[in-house]
């Protein structure tokens, strides 16, 4: 069907590489938010909004945005930590931090800062942050770079802190994989093509959800660098699956 994936990608595979990627990125910007939530009916932001709310922030809380793209999840972070809160949003794609300090100015958000940077090498201290949330990142990392990020998480999370990661993942049910197959290689990839043009760009985009699989492998890898209470929780039948924990 095309959406099996292909082993454990490694950091010797070029489509996991950061130069690829951030190009992969800075071409899928000017229209990620937009294309992403009309051809996922919105599901993409319910997603999110979930994953917001497992973290169990509270006002004044510092929330890390890893892999924050250009900012799509800070208004459901923000509501809970209040203006005495902030966000420090990490990407690594140029395109992508120029749409997020657009969407900072438009908005007023002087609670939010950007970072360019890499996830795997974290510009914190440790024991830094009171939560971590991930929309839609993960599935990019390589098998090795999962290892790696876990541990940063681990590093500058503050003990009890909470972590949520959100990812488009492979469904169990036939039916849903079926669903998931028109949504991911047809509407996806045509809605790119009417607003964008970079219909192929996005296409690579399964080959990551397919290596990605279900997320168990990095629920794993969580609960190996001692992360702990890790939970994996299926949103709409397995379409995405949140990963939630938390640093003893
Ligand atoms: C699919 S977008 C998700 C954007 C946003 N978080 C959301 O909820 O829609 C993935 C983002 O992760 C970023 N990214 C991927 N790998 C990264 C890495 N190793 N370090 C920093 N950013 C990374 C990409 O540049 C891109 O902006």
């Amino acid at each position: 069907m095309g959406l099996e994936g292909a082993g454990n990608p490694s950091v010797h595979d070029t489509n996991y590489s950061p130069v690829y990627l951030q190009g992969l990125f800075d071409d899928l910007s000017g229209s990620y938010e937009l294309v992403s939530t009309l051809s996922s009916l919105g599901l993409t932001e319910l997603w999110r909004r979930n994953a917001a709310h497992v973290l169990r922030l509270k006002q004044g809380m510092v929330v890390g945005d890893f892999m924050g793209g250009t900012g799509e999840s800070w208004k459901h972070l923000l509501p809970f930590i209040g203006p005495d809160g902030h966000i420090f949003s990490i990407d690594f794609s140029k395109g992508m931090i120029n749409g997020a300090e657009q969407r900072k100015q438009r908005n007023r958000y002087s609670n939010v800062s950007l970072m360019t940077s890499d996830a795997t090498t974290l510009p914190f201290e440790d024991n830094s942050l009171d939560a971590i949330f991930s929309g839609y990142g993960v599935k990019t990392l390589c098998s090795d770079l999962h290892n790696f990020f876990a541990k940063e998480m681990k590093r500058v999370l503050k003990p009890g802190g909470r972590f949520a990661t959100v990812e488009i993942t492979v469904p169990s049910q036939r039916a849903l994989q079926r669903l998931q197959h028109l949504y991911m290689y047809k509407m996806m990839p045509l809605a790119f093509a009417l607003f964008d043009g970079h219909y192929d760009r996005f296409l690579m985009i399964n080959r990551y959800l397919a290596d990605f699989g279900d997320g168990s492998n990095l629920t794993v890898v969580f609960d190996q660098v001692g992360l702990s209470e890790v939970e994996s929780l299926p949103m709409s039948g397995g379409l995405a699956t949140i990963i939630t924990g938390t640093k003893v």
